[in-house]
């Protein structure tokens, strides 16, 4: 079949021969978003993976969309002028979306000067629980769990959570909270 040609004398050049001509002509350009479009054709392979491709918010020093003027104008995780030392606490990397949405919310609550205790309810190794004190150190820090796993009366319905989060005991976690 002949190629198609917009302008009657002009034959159109083949859609690869074409696209290698336009990152010819802007090699920059293309080099430039060469790691999003790999990460974009990866993505099919984790698309039964929960937390693999992560974005970061503008406001965290360690993502590549850090934009410190608007961090130190806004106080990025932080308040500005606030006199208690806060800390976030390490976290998983392939979590930080969920790390960034509780720290936050944690920041929500000292802006507003919302009073009272922290709870968590479901704490498993303390992940959660030590970024929470490490963030509001002077705050006192309620947490519950069987530190156990599920307890038996809960697994009824999908008998695969037996033995979940089983690794895990309270004075572990009180260790991970007390490293700071
Ligand atoms: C997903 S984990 C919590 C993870 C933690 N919030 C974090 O982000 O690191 C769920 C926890 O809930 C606890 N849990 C589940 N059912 C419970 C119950 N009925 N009573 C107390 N703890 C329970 C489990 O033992 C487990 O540690």
């Amino acid at each position: 079949m002949p190629v198609t040609t917009n302008k009657a004398n002009e034959p159109e050049s083949p859609p690869l021969e074409a696209f290698w001509q336009r990152v010819a002509k802007r090699p920059g350009y293309y080099l430039k978003r060469l790691p999003s479009w790999g990460l974009l054709k990866c993505s099919p392979l984790f698309r039964h993976t929960a937390c693999r491709l992560q974005a970061a918010m503008d406001i965290d020093p360690a993502g590549w969309s850090y934009r410190p003027d608007f961090a130190s104008a806004v106080g990025g995780f932080f308040l500005p002028g606030d006199p208690v030392a806060r800390r976030i606490a390490p976290f998983p990397s392939w979590d930080l979306v969920r790390r960034d949405a509780l720290i936050l919310l944690l920041r929500s609550v000292v802006k507003r000067n919302v009073p009272g205790d922290l709870a968590e309810l479901g704490v498993y190794q303390g992940v959660t629980a030590r970024l929470f004190h490490e963030y509001c150190p002077d705050r006192t820090l309620l947490l519950f769990d069987t530190f156990t796993g599920f307890d038996t009366r809960d697994t009824t319905s999908r008998e695969g959570r037996l033995g979940m989060f089983a690794d895990t005991s309270a004075a572990a976690v009180l260790r991970l909270c007390r490293r700071w």
